[in-house]
């Protein structure tokens, strides 16, 4: 039996993975995942919430059917339809082509594109509900959590939420599915830290809208997509994700630049000082890291509050190195579009580094209200004055704010 009972006519019908290493590609699972699907059975009607990896359409069918077969089911609802959670919906509906299918409005081109043939569905928003038979299901439509198709699911009488990937964690428990049953909290509580970090982190204000769409309900247990299930302290993980989706605003009342620079023989951190002292001069706050010498946490963590960012770097065979490359890449856990930025360094024959921070940062949507600042080889008295007025203009663009 791998089915668990998590409350009267509810069950836990999902997959456990101990052995992913890695998940989408990027993001290490050191202990593993689960794919949790949840079943609810209402005196009338019978749901599914979330279908799983096609990889597991069999398991996963198989731990269904050890409480209802497939055929019984009347609806599948799926809060999102990234393939982890919709890849074995062709096989539910080869099984039970009448299941009714269930998603957000976003979330149907998702479907039709998975399923690829005439299937039974229906876009809910937040004004529906389904009626089990005392079991009502309430729909609360959250774009970006973390794809434009999220939406929450809401068990009214048992006052569960179904959030899918939000307040999950790729964590596969070795028994059990709650997380007052694990005895390695300090591990879940990280795993779920890095999770937030790794996939919800660049959507603060989708979040905190999230939030405020269901202040109203009573949560007495979370039933996530990914990892376990969250009936015990459900505040410190609500609390951790308002919390990090704040820091930014936070910080609003100050104005921050972030500078990050990559400086072969010493002379684009000679430019970046002046950058930073001109900058200062207008009393904006300054934070300035040397890419090869800090952990790329910690620059993440202050361009992730920082209004302005400016990226300075050498140029070796061409090409911007390694170490700025690396920052770029850790941004993608950060939604920086719209702010400003701006590029510089010192060169030695052809300085094309500087022209591709200032792409990538274009690419990224940042503004860049300033042309990029290039010297070649050692910054002169001018070329320094240069550099401490550039940086000086740059924060004052920042003051003016968007
Ligand atoms: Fe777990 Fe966004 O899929």
């Amino acid at each position: 039996m791998k089915a668990i009972q998590i409350k009267e006519n509810i069950f836990w019908v999902g997959v456990r993975d101990p052995k992913l290493e890695v998940f989408d590609i990027v993001i290490p699972t050191k202990h593993g995942t689960t794919y949790n699907s949840y079943l609810v059975i209402g005196s009338e009607k019978k749901a599914l919430i979330e279908a799983n990896k096609m990889i597991f359409a069999d398991e996963y069918v198989k731990t269904i059917e050890e409480i209802c077969p497939i055929k019984d089911i009347d609806y599948i609802i799926l809060n999102h339809n990234e393939p982890d959670h919709s890849g074995a919906l062709p096989k539910i509906l080869e099984i039970n082509p009448n299941i009714e299918v269930i998603y957000s409005k976003t979330g149907k081109n998702f479907v039709q594109n998975i399923v690829n043939k005439e299937f039974n569905g229906r876009a809910v928003g937040d004004a529906d509900t389904i009626d089990l038979g005392g079991k009502t299901l309430r729909f609360f439509h959250t774009p970006f959590l973390h794809w434009p198709d999220t939406m929450f699911t809401y068990l009214v009488e048992d006052e569960i939420l179904f959030p899918c990937d939000f307040l999950g964690a790729h964590y596969c428990p070795e028994t059990g599915i709650f997380n007052d049953e694990i005895k390695e909290k300090k591990d879940t509580q990280e795993a779920f830290k890095f999770y937030y970090n790794a996939i919800m982190r660049p959507y603060k204000e989708h979040i905190l809208t999230a939030f405020k769409k269901i202040e109203n309900i009573t949560i007495k247990m979370v039933c996530p997509s990914h990892g376990p299930i969250l009936r015990e302290n459900i505040d410190f993980y609500i609390n951790f994700y308002k919390e990090q989706a704040n820091r930014y605003y936070q910080n609003n009342h100050n104005r921050q630049i972030t500078v990050v620079y990559a400086t072969a023989y010493g002379n684009t951190k000679l430019l970046a000082e002046q950058i930073k002292k001109g900058a200062e001069e207008t009393g904006i706050i300054v934070k300035m890291f040397d890419a090869a010498e800090t952990n790329a946490s910690t620059i993440i963590d202050e361009i992730e509050i920082s209004h302005g960012l400016l990226m300075g770097t050498a140029t070796i065979n061409a090409k911007a190195p390694k170490p700025i490359f690396n920052i770029f890449a850790q941004l993608v856990v950060l939604n920086v579009s719209n702010r400003k930025a701006g590029a510089f360094g010192s060169y030695g024959w052809s300085g094309e580094g500087v022209k591709m921070c200032e792409d990538i940062l274009k690419t990224m949507r940042m503004k860049l209200p300033l042309e990029s600042l290039k010297v070649q080889m050692t910054p002169s008295e001018e070329e320094l004055k240069k550099a401490y007025d550039w940086g000086r203009e740059f924060a004052l663009k920042v003051l003016e704010g968007n």
